[in-house]
């Protein structure tokens, strides 16, 4: 059975780009086949008044500033770490790094010498500051009705409360925390107790088999697991502890026991007694955590020390511990999320994203609170008990700035305006778009019914690897165009270069990568720097490669065109088609798997599966939902396949590579576009697959 990958399958093996890397070429920032006639001369303005209220209001104010971030990066980012409280300054040298792979280790730093604390910064500065009694966070449950919120100062005690206790079990600096919650307060709330500590969080996001946890925990070995009974996610119970228990089992199978399960009693979705319990290393969190002291001693760390892990995929089946350390992600995304969404004190701000996920790492925990702000904590699911959630719950906080994924601009759009105009929405100001490229049709009706065309969308490109915002815009500064992520954020220097990893220059289309660190960047892959090096940096040498692909169009706007990898983005949710091959090929009647992204009319891509069976055995309609379980059990249910193709024999080259291309275009019914197949081993794999498309 073949599953997995080497890391970078070859350049000539990649996605197809736009029209060929290195072509000058038009611009393409569709994915749903719309015309592409006139996007790049689509120009939507700023209101004169938005612009003039925002905190940069125009073309030359933005790159008077952008100028001077790449003229004098170490000034102008000292400068906005200023504002920030450091026990003790950086050292003469504000930054340090080497991306270049031809001159050594690749080697990034920011604000090396320096200690600080990101919890501290994101809510004890805030209260010192005279805001304890702002609220800090919303949140709604999954039923209408069930809410909650917390001061800053209030937050601050439930935070110092839990760092008392991971102290008390023997949690210090430098150690590891796996969490794996719902997006109930103590999602967040472990987080900053983990920085506050010092210890490094790693948080597994909860539709995460137990398989993939157990992974995660047999990787990085941490001494407290913090999940929580149960949680209900529209209509259906989804019983995490169990899958706690299981994950756990897994681990001690190899070599990794846990010590101890911090369980938080989710009453909601499930009582106490109803909790299966292993006595002596399950603990209720309410049993514990409130008998602590509501203050905690501040763990001053250096800039450079590890604040979290997150666990994303790449090509190849292992999941990558993608670590950021404390300085240079603090102000990062500090600043990205300041300028992006323009924000105001009074800003009520809403980001749907899972704390799981990179974006809500960023963007629900450490950006919004590092400003001050008050942040919405949803726990349920955008459609439950309708379509309409999401405007009730903006109506309902007034929520200013709403910031989500245009997997759910698609699904909301299907389910028709009335949904949306039912609802007043009045209080919206800034919009915002994340996780995979957004179809232009989308982005407008995002624009014109959500924010009854009054509210700027910052379409925002950036990566788990880039900790924040790399392409966006910033609202009101300049016209946007419905697709385009338009100009890189202050001290981000993108490039397109060609196959050979020559940059081009104006108009063009090719693989994005990035010139110069930026403070956000991830410092390496955890306990793997040479698997670091060959994923991002030796692909193009000199560079750091995003593994996107780009156009740049006559004005300069960027539009990013997807992966050029193997990795696809479902619901924008990212994930590796080798790790799903491999939880194909794990089931006992299958010999061999390939994995493509297709089109998806919601989800932007679908996965689509080329399977072979076993020699002898019959393709039926119960093995093929077997296969999907198998993926189901392995990753969760968000990488299941939509489609398996079986496949008698896929197509490869004589040395046994399979040809992606070539199946990224059956999948997506380009028939007439195979290329050359007379490389193949035996080309006549190509007319039996075709011949069962549609079993
Ligand atoms: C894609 C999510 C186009 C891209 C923050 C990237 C986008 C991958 C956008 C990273 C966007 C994210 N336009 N594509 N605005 N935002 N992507 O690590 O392919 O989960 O490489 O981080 O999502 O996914 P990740």
């Amino acid at each position: 059975a073949v599953g997995g990958g080497d890391e970078l399958r070859h350049v000539e093996d990649m996605a197809d780009l736009p029209s060929g890397a290195g072509k000058s070429s038009r611009v393409k920032g569709v994915i749903l086949g719309e015309s592409l006639a006139s996007e790049e001369d689509d120009l939507v303005f700023p209101s004169r008044d938005f612009s003039q209220q925002a905190l940069v209001s125009s073309l030359q104010q933005y790159q008077e500033m952008y100028k001077r971030s790449i003229d004098d990066p170490a000034g102008f980012w000292s400068e906005i770490a200023s504002e920030f409280h450091w026990k003790k300054k950086w050292d003469s040298e504000v930054y340090s790094e080497n991306i270049d792979v031809s001159k050594g280790t690749v080697m990034i730093e920011w604000f090396k010498g320096a200690t600080t604390n990101v919890c501290y910064n994101a809510v004890d500065r805030n209260i010192e500051a005279g805001n304890g009694g702002k609220i800090a966070m919303y949140w709604e449950g999954n039923e209408p009705g069930q809410d909650g919120q917390l001061t800053y100062a209030q937050l601050l005690d439930k935070v110092c409360q839990l760092a008392n206790y991971l102290k008390h079990v023997g949690v210090s600096k430098g150690d590891a925390v796996v969490i794996y919650l719902p997006m109930l307060m103590e999602l967040p709330i472990a987080m900053l107790a983990c920085a506050r500590i010092g210890a490094i969080h790693s948080v597994v996001f909860a539709g995460f088999s137990a398989e993939s946890l157990a992974q995660r925990i047999i990787d990085c070995k941490p001494k407290v697991v913090i999940t929580c009974n149960a949680v209900r996610r529209g209509a259906k119970p989804i019983f995490l502890k169990e899958i706690v228990d299981n994950a756990l089992v897994e681990c001690s199978k190899n070599g990794v026991s846990v010590g101890l399960c911090l369980t938080y009693e989710n009453q909601l979705a499930m009582t106490r007694k109803d909790t299966k319990w292993q006595d002596g290393r399950d603990v209720w969190w309410q049993d514990v955590v409130p008998n602590f002291p509501t203050t905690c001693e501040v763990e001053w760390v250096d800039a450079e020390d590890p604040l979290f892990l997150l666990y994303t995929s790449g090509s190849t089946g292992k999941p990558k511990g993608v670590l950021h350390t404390t300085g240079g992600y603090m102000i990062y995304t500090a600043t990205t999320f300041k300028y992006a969404f323009d924000y105001k004190p009074s800003d009520i701000y809403w980001c749907t994203a899972d704390c799981g996920w990179i974006t809500g790492h960023s963007y629900v925990t450490y950006g919004p609170l590092l400003n001050g702000a008050t942040v919405v904590v949803f726990e349920g699911a955008p459609n439950y008990p309708d379509s309409g959630r999401c405007w009730d719950i903006v109506d309902k906080y007034k929520v200013t700035i709403f910031y989500t994924a245009p997997t759910l601009i698609r699904s909301l759009m299907r389910d028709g305006n009335e949904y949306v105009t039912r609802y007043s929405r009045k209080s919206l100001r800034i919009l915002g778009s994340v996780g995979e490229p957004i179809n232009p049709s989308a982005w407008r009706w995002f624009f014109n019914v959500v924010g009854d065309s009054q509210c700027p969308i910052s379409d925002t490109w950036w990566q788990t690897e880039t900790g924040g915002f790399m392409i966006t815009p910033l609202p009101g500064a300049w016209p946007q165009k419905p697709g385009s992520a338009t100009f890189p954020f202050f001290g981000v220097q993108p490039v397109i270069v060609d196959e050979k990893g020559k940059e081009i220059e104006g108009e063009c289309s090719g693989y994005l990568c990035i010139k110069k660190s930026w403070p956000g960047a991830f410092r390496t892959l955890y306990g793997d720097h040479d698997r670091y090096e060959t994923t991002y940096f030796k692909p193009f040498p000199g560079y750091y490669f995003t593994g996107d692909g780009c156009s740049r169009d006559k004005d300069g706007y960027h539009w990013l065109t997807g992966r050029v990898d193997d990795v696809i983005n479902v619901s924008g949710h990212r994930i590796g088609t080798a790790e799903i091959e491999s939880a194909l090929v794990s089931h006992p009647l299958c010999a061999e798997a390939a994995v493509v992204g297709v089109e998806h009319e919601v989800k932007g891509q679908g996965i689509y599966a080329f399977v072979t069976l076993v020699e002898g055995v019959p393709y039926s309609e119960e093995l093929r939902k077997s296969l999907v379980l198998a993926v189901r059990n392995q990753i969760g249910a968000f990488a299941a396949p939509d489609k398996i193709h079986w496949a008698p024999g896929l197509p490869k080259t004589r040395s046994g590579k399979i040809m992606r291309r070539i199946l990224r275009k059956i999948a997506s019914k380009q028939l007439n576009e195979l290329g050359d197949t007379s490389t193949l081993a035996d080309p006549s794999v190509v007319d039996q697959l075709i011949a069962l498309s549609d079993c």
